[in-house]
């Protein structure tokens, strides 16, 4: 199957948004510093772009855990492919994740995360899609809510292509 990719969210709109959660951040967080948790890997651009907006103190770790292989359906299987290099001991975790679809990822990562003793522990995403949900879990921070679209760009991908987009796409999937 051959694929297009059609322009949904414009960077410029992308990093406005990313302003405003990171403004609200800070403000939450004042006075306190934030570990970002990072999930790899469609969450690196909107992290880097989400950090450097942060004014309180950061310090970042990254994870890698799979539910997806190269098709766009959830498996519902997730492991730990990396995972992080330092404990979470006492401090003010934020876990930053692209895209929350099913939420089997999230509500698993927050399960194991949750039991490293962090001060607090919150979910921050770039994009959700709540009409997908089968697993409940609590977003914290939320740059915008899309529809049930396979999107890409940004750091998401389909099968590994199409992450250094800097808009976010959505695919349509044409015959051949
Ligand atoms: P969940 O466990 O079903 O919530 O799946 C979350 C993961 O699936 C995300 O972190 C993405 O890696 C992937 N995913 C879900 N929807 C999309 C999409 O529309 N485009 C690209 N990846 C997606
Ligand atoms: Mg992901």
């Amino acid at each position: 199957m051959r694929e297009k990719v059609r322009i949904f969210l414009p960077e410029e709109q992308i990093n406005e948004r990313i302003a405003e959660i990171a403004k609200q951040i800070s403000s939450d967080y004042a006075g306190r510093s934030v570990h970002l948790i990072c999930v790899l890997k469609g969450s690196v651009f909107f992290m880097c772009e989400l950090a450097k907006r942060i004014t309180v103190p950061v310090s970042m770790d990254f994870m890698s855990v799979s539910s997806y292989g190269s098709d766009t359906k959830s498996s519902g299987v997730v492991r730990i492919v990396k995972d992080l290099d330092e404990p979470l001991d006492g401090k003010d975790v934020l876990i930053i994740e692209d895209i929350i679809d099913s939420g089997r990822t999230l509500s698993y990562l927050i399960e194991i995360l949750g039991k490293r003793n962090p001060r607090s522990l919150r979910l921050c995403t770039l994009l959700d899609k709540p009409e997908r949900r089968v697993t409940d879990v609590a977003v914290d921070y939320t740059c915008f809510n899309i529809p049930d679209e396979f999107v890409v760009g940004y750091g998401l991908d389909y099968a590994q292509r199409y992450r250094n987009l800097p808009f976010i796409g959505i695919v349509e999937f044409l015959e051949d």
